[in-house]
């Protein structure tokens, strides 16, 4: 038997996303954004409320970078998601972020986060929160990348929401192979 919950933006495995712009006076900001993921071959979208000051800060400055929130960093990407840069100018070295300037777009990266990926604004619309960004490129810190050179999920250590528990869990570990495990059904 199956349970009938309803309508509910619920999804496993749903990211938590760390979106981070500067703001008009060039302090960088950031939010946590769990609605959102790959929609093209160098597209992300997103799903954020025009209420946010980091939705207005990309609106202004047409940029933003994604970063990938991570186990080591949990309370700092909590945190981002409770309070609004409005409120608290300085929410984003409080959270203990240090901004790097993206070489890319003229957006932060968390030096702390170390995968981000760097997006130049497309569109968005106000009406259903949807924001498009081109993925102009990615960047990972070398303390997580394997022997040869590739992103290792292990160093990484991601976290996901998930929404019926409201916790955070970190990605586990492999347990296959893809475009390659389905092939023995052929
Ligand atoms: C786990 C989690 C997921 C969230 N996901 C989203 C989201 O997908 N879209 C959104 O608009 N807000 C989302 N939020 C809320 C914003 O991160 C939050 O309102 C934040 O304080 C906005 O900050 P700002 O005003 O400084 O931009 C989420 C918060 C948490 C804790």
């Amino acid at each position: 038997m199956r349970t009938n919950f309803g309508a509910k933006p619920w999804s496993y495995p749903q990211p938590v996303f760390i979106l981070a712009a500067y703001g008009a006076d060039g302090t960088p900001n950031a939010m946590n954004a769990a609605w959102g993921g790959i929609s093209g071959n160098a597209q992300i979208t997103m799903c954020i409320s025009a209420g946010h000051k980091t939705t207005a800060d990309i609106l202004a400055r047409k940029a933003f970078t994604v970063s990938m929130a991570d186990a080591d960093h949990v309370a700092a990407c909590d945190y981002v998601g409770v309070v609004s840069g409005a409120d608290a100018p300085d929410k984003f070295a409080k959270a203990g972020f240090h901004a790097i300037r993206s070489e890319f777009v003229d957006a932060p990266l968390i030096e702390e986060l170390p995968m981000a990926l760097e997006c130049r604004l497309v569109r968005y619309d106000a009406g259903n929160g949807c924001l498009i960004g081109e993925i102009v490129n990615v960047s990972a810190d070398e303390r997580i990348l394997d022997a040869n050179g590739k992103i290792d999920p292990d160093k990484l250590r991601p976290i996901t929401f998930d929404p019926c528990q409201s916790t955070y869990r970190v990605l586990g570990g492999v347990v296959g192979h893809a475009f390659r495990d389905g092939l023995s059904l052929k």
